[in-house]
Parts: structure tokens; C-alpha cells; sequence
């Protein structure tokens, strides 16, 4: 069942937690224990919702933890700090009065609007040095009854929903009402500085640009603003205001997302050459954030067995031990919403003892 057949349809409006795979450390050096992951549970909160930002696989010895908004790790941004050693939590400037951090490094988010949307960094320090790993909290549209054709609702399409670099994306209204006086564009920089794009104003059937105008963008008077030739910076968080003829406002928010298409991956592997029963790591290295990985097998997508291991990010592939049926070629596969690309092939091959 689809979860989204499942929600209520308050508000209109649903979150999403995307776990930024890669982000900062990607596949580096080869790591003995796993990596932290965090996990939205619910992966779709109704909004006003709580969603538990929980932790996997938390570094040992751990000293300290922090919860960051955004993804700039400095005192602003902090929202919650535990001291493993003293088992003490505080709470920190960007956080908005509806936050518990636990013991075991969760973060619960009450009470969920569409300000908590954007990326959530969780710093972690021990002995080793430091980790950064995020999670991105985002606005979906996925519920069913928030098809606009069957709503009343003033609502936001991207039009294409993910754009590549460079491409040019229509922020379409839907249910603009008829009779309002006036709408102005936001556009939300981080959780504290909101920006004005335009402003429309109907009884003087003008146009005002805002200090967020980039000169890449048009606006129509049904409300629709086009961006053109977005980069990633134009990603991120756009408010629809309205005034209405009654003088009240009316509000839609809408998450652009865009990407640039991946790079090449390669693999990197400890050998190719490999006697029976050894061990070989394939790791897929490829510069990004918010990418999945994908393994070939001679040409055919790989089966998992009992032997083979893969990261949490899957971006490493582990074979203990090797078997003559592993012989072959491997490929791996790197995509994000927007491109899809593969590495060249690296044939391992078994000798005999
Ligand atoms: C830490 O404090 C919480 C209550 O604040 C308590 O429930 C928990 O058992 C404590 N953990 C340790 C390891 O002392
Ligand atoms: C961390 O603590 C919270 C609150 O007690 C709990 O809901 C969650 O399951 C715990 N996480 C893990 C990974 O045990
Ligand atoms: C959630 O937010 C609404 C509106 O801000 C408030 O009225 C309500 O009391 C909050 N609920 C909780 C559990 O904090
Ligand atoms: C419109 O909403 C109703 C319930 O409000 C639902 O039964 C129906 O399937 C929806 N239609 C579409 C096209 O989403
Ligand atoms: C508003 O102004 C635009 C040009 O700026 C014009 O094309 C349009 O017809 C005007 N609309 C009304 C309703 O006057
Ligand atoms: C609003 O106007 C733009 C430009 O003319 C058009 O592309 C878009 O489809 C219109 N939106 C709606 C909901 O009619
Ligand atoms: C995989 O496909 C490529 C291109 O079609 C081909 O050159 C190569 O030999 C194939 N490899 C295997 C192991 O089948």
C-alpha cells in the first residue's frame, strides 16, 4: 500500500525525511565500523505531526553530540547538544521550543509546519575526530487528496518536479482566487531570513521586485513564477502570499529541488587479481550529495548473497570469501533525480592457491 493513501489530509501538505547520503565523507578511506544513518520515523508526517529523527549505528566513545539546522555547523544553527559524559541536553539558539534530544542521539521534532522542512546535520565527536551526517526534511505532495484538480486549496507545482542545473522551472499556481488584491514570492535563504522575490499588485496591475530577484525570473498574473536557468542555489524553500479582497492572507509553500546531473563514478579496488577464499573491497567513489549507488554485475544487476556486503550508503561492496562464481566484471551505477551514470567495468579474476 502506498503510505500516502494512508494520510489525512490536513493541511494538505506531508514531510519527508531524505537521508543526504555522501554527504561530506562520502566513501572515504576504508572505515572498520559503519557509519551513522539517520532515519525519519515516520518517513511522512501529516503536518503538525512529530517525526523522530533517529540515529543508526552511533560512533563508540562518544563525547558529544549536536544537532545542527542547515548545513552550516556553527553555534547559530545549533539546536540541541548532548554531553555523553555529564548525560546532560541543552538546547541551543535555532531551536523553536519543540525539540527533545535523547540520550542515544535521536532528535524528536514536535508539532512539525513547514518551517522545521530543510536539512538537519547531527555533528558526533570521539577520540577519532569528527562526523558530520544529514537529513533532509522535506515538503511532498505525494498525498492523493492533495491533487490540486480536486481542491479548493491554494497549491504549488514544480513544474518539472526535479530540474537539472540549467533548466528553467515553473512554479505553477493552482487555485489562485479570482478576486485577491495583491501576491508577493518569498523565498526562504535558511530558517531565519526570508526574502522577497515580486510583488503583484492587481488594482495597480504592477510589479514590484523584491531583494531575493535574481533577473532570472518572470511572474504572471495567475500567479505562476518562472525561474529560469536554475543553479543549486536557487534550491530550497518558495512562499506564495496572498491578500485577499477581504484583506485576509492566505499562504502555499513548495520545495524546488535541484540538482546537477552526478559525475562519473570509477571504482576503487583493493585487488583484482584474488586467491580463492580471500576478501576484496569494491568502493565507488563519485563527487556529490543526495546520490544512490547501484552495482552491476556482468551487465545484469547484482544479487546479493550471504557473501557480500554493501555500506549503508551501498557505496561499498564488500566479498568474504571470494568464490569462482564472483569472477566477472563490475560496474557501479550512481544516480540522483536527475541523471543516472556508470563507471567503467573492473573484472576480478581467481587464482589458484
Ligand atoms: C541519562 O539521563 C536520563 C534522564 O535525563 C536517564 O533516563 C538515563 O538513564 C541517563 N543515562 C545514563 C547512562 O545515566
Ligand atoms: C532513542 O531513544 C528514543 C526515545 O527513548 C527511542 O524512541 C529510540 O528508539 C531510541 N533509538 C535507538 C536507535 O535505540
Ligand atoms: C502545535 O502548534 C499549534 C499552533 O502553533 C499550537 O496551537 C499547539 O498547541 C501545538 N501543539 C503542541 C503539542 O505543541
Ligand atoms: C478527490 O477527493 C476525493 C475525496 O475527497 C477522493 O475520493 C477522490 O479519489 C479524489 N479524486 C482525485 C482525482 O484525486
Ligand atoms: C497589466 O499590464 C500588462 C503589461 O504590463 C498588460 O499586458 C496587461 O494587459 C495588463 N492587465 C490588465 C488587466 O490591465
Ligand atoms: C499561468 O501562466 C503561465 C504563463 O502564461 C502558464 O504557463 C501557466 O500554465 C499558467 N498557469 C495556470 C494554472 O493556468
Ligand atoms: C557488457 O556489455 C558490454 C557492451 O554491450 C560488452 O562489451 C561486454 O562484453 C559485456 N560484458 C559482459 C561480462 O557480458
Amino acid at each position: 500500500m502506498e503510505l500516502s493513501s494512508v494520510l489525512p489530509c490536513k493541511g494538505c501538505i506531508s514531510w519527508q525525511g531524505l537521508l543526504v547520503t555522501a554527504f561530506l565523507w562520502s566513501c572515504g578511506p576504508l572505515s572498520t565500523s559503519a557509519q551513522p544513518t539517520i532515519e525519519s520515523v515516520p518517513p511522512i508526517i501529516p503536518e503538525g505531526g512529530s517525526v523522530l529523527l533517529l540515529v543508526h549505528n552511533l560512533p563508540e566513545n562518544l563525547r558529544s553530540l549536536f544537532w545542527y539546522k542547515g548545513m552550516i555547523v556553527s553555534n547559530n544553527f545549533e539546536v540541541a547538544r548532548h554531553i555523553i559524559t555529564m548525560n546532560s541536553s541543552v538546547l541551543g539558539p535555532a531551536h523553536n521550543g519543540g525539540e527533545t534530544v535523547y540520550s542515544n542521539g535521536s532528535l524528536l521534532l514536535h508539532n512539525v509546519t513547514w518551517k522545521d522542512t530543510g536539512l538537519y546535520t547531527l555533528r558526533t565527536l570521539n577520540h577519532r575526530g569528527v562526523l558530520l551526517t544529514g537529513l533532509f526534511l522535506m515538503a511532498s505532495s505525494l498525498s492523493p487528496c492533495c491533487n490540486p484538480l480536486n481542491s479548493s486549496q491554494l497549491m504549488i507545482q514544480p513544474i518539472p518536479q526535479y530540474a537539472a542545473e540549467g533548466e528553467s522551472v515553473l512554479l505553477q499556481v493552482h487555485n489562485l482566487p479570482e478576486d485577491l488584491q495583491a501576491f508577493s514570492w518569498y523565498k526562504s535563504m535558511h530558517s531565519a531570513l526570508v526574502l522577497k522575490i515580486v510583488e503583484y499588485s492587481r488594482a495597480m496591475n504592477s510589479t514590484t521586485w523584491g531583494s531575493a530577484h535574481s533577473r532570472r525570473e518572470a511572474v504572471y498574473t495567475n500567479g505562476s513564477l518562472m525561474l529560469q536557468d536554475v543553479t543549486e542555489e536557487d534550491a530550497g524553500m518558495y512562499t506564495l502570499e496572498i491578500l485577499n479582497r477581504d484583506f485576509k492572507i492566505d499562504k502555499a509553500d513548495v520545495h524546488l529541488h535541484v540538482n546537477k546531473p552526478v559525475k562519473h563514478p570509477f571504482i576503487q579496488v583493493t585487488n583484482t587479481i584474488l586467491t580463492l577464499h580471500s576478501s576484496v573491497v569494491l568502493t565507488c567513489l563519485s563527487a556529490g550529495t543526495g546520490i544512490s549507488f547501484r552495482w552491476i554485475f556482468n551487465n545484469q544487476s547484482l544479487q546479493l548473497t550471504e557473501r557480500m556486503t554493501l555500506s549503508p550508503t551501498k557505496c561499498q561492496l564488500s566479498i568474504d570469501p571470494i568464490m569462482r562464481e564472483d569472477v566477472g566484471e563490475y560496474k557501479c551505477q550512481v544516480s540522483n533525480p536527475v541523471s543516472t551514470k556508470t563507471s567503467l567495468p573492473v573484472s576480478l579474476a581467481v587464482m589458484n592457491k
